[in-house]
């Protein structure tokens, strides 16, 4: 598997993930526009995980902060329950800790998304903090609690070994 940047073709592939109605309660959506501007920015990176053919997208932002933070702000696969989750997460460290040589790496989940924490947790993230009932799920009628999430580069280092 691969990790590459995202150009304006495969919008359509991010936005069919992200307008799943099975994904909407975890997971937002913008536009293609909104994408494209993220693709061409350079606090932005808009990836595509492929391996004969696009499989999953995630989207780094907040890169060059002063704080070496970066966030992942949004990620998804083609198909969940799949058990790839793991192998997907770790390229979308690697490239964070190694390509954009960040610092820390931060991102928020529902809390009512274990299938997402329980990826992020065996990698090394810990609950920094909850937002109680503070994300608005049009899907749902509600707002869910927020968790956010945090890997410091010295931890993810120590895990490789
Ligand atoms: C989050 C995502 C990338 C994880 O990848 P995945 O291939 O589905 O993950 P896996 O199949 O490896 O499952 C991950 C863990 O969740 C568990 N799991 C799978 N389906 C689950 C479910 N419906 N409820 C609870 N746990 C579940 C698995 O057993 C596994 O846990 P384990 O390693 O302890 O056995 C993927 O589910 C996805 O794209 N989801 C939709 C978008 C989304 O939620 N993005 C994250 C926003 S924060």
């Amino acid at each position: 598997m691969t990790l590459r940047p995202a150009a304006p073709e495969d919008f359509a592939f991010i936005r069919s993930l992200t307008t799943r109605p099975d994904y909407t309660p975890f997971i937002g959506d913008d536009d293609e526009a909104r994408l494209a501007e993220w693709a061409a920015s350079p606090a932005a990176r808009v990836l595509i995980w492929e391996n004969g053919g696009a499989k999953g997208f995630a989207i780094f932002r907040e890169i060059g902060d002063p704080s070496g933070r970066v966030e992942l702000f949004r990620l998804a696969l083609d198909r969940a329950g799949g058990g790839r989750g793991d192998a997907f997460f770790a390229d979308l460290l690697r490239f964070a800790f190694r390509d954009l040589n960040a610092a820390r790496v931060w991102l928020d989940a529902s809390g009512e998304n274990p299938r997402a924490i329980r990826i992020y947790a065996p990698a090394g993230f810990r609950r920094e903090g909850v937002l109680r009932a503070h994300w608005h799920r049009p899907c749902l009628g509600r707002a869910v609690d927020l968790h956010l999430m945090g890997l410091m580069r010295g931890e993810w280092l120590a895990a490789q070994g």
